[in-house]
């Protein structure tokens, strides 16, 4: 089982749920990786406000480098997870078949928060990246007690 956490600079949000269920799976049966929409950030580490608030919580984050969302991730990836609706539709609109569109799922909607959108913390302060890991990591919570069953 292959996870993939999508949104759009690869930067702020994605890395931050790729390390929170990495944090919270058995990695020995379930990848997680993260990519991003756009690619102006590729090969960068994620944002220090990011690692910052994942390190005040166990979790190292700072050797993730950013890459862009490409087709073959539909082939090498089982879940989809856009952290808000831009993102959702940036990945749908590239997808080739029912079946890749299938496997994209809006992160939120685990928690039954159905349209809701990780907002993107980029211009925030501090607190916006703490609010973001809180939200990530509830509904990490959620996909990772379904998969690790
Ligand atoms: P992310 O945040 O999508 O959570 O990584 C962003 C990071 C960078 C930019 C936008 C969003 N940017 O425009 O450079």
């Amino acid at each position: 089982m292959n996870v993939l956490m999508v949104c759009l600079g690869n930067i702020c949000r994605s890395p931050l749920a790729e390390g929170i269920l990495k944090s919270k799976v058995d990695r020995s049966f379930i990848g997680v990786d993260s990519a991003g929409t756009a690619g102006y950030h590729v090969g960068k580490p994620p944002d220090p406000r990011s690692i910052n608030v994942a390190k005040n919580r166990g979790i190292d984050i700072s050797q993730q480098r950013c890459r862009q969302f490409t087709v073959a991730d539909f082939d090498a990836f089982d879940l989809i997870y856009a952290m808000d609706s831009s993102n959702y539709n940036s990945i749908s609109s590239l997808a080739r078949t029912k079946k890749d569109i299938e496997k994209v799922t809006l992160l939120l909607s685990e928690m039954n928060l159905k349209n809701t959108d990780v907002p993107d913390p980029y211009y925030d302060s501090d607190d916006g990246f703490e609010k973001v890991f809180h939200m990530i990591d509830q509904a990490c919570e959620v996909i990772a007690t379904r998969l690790n069953d």
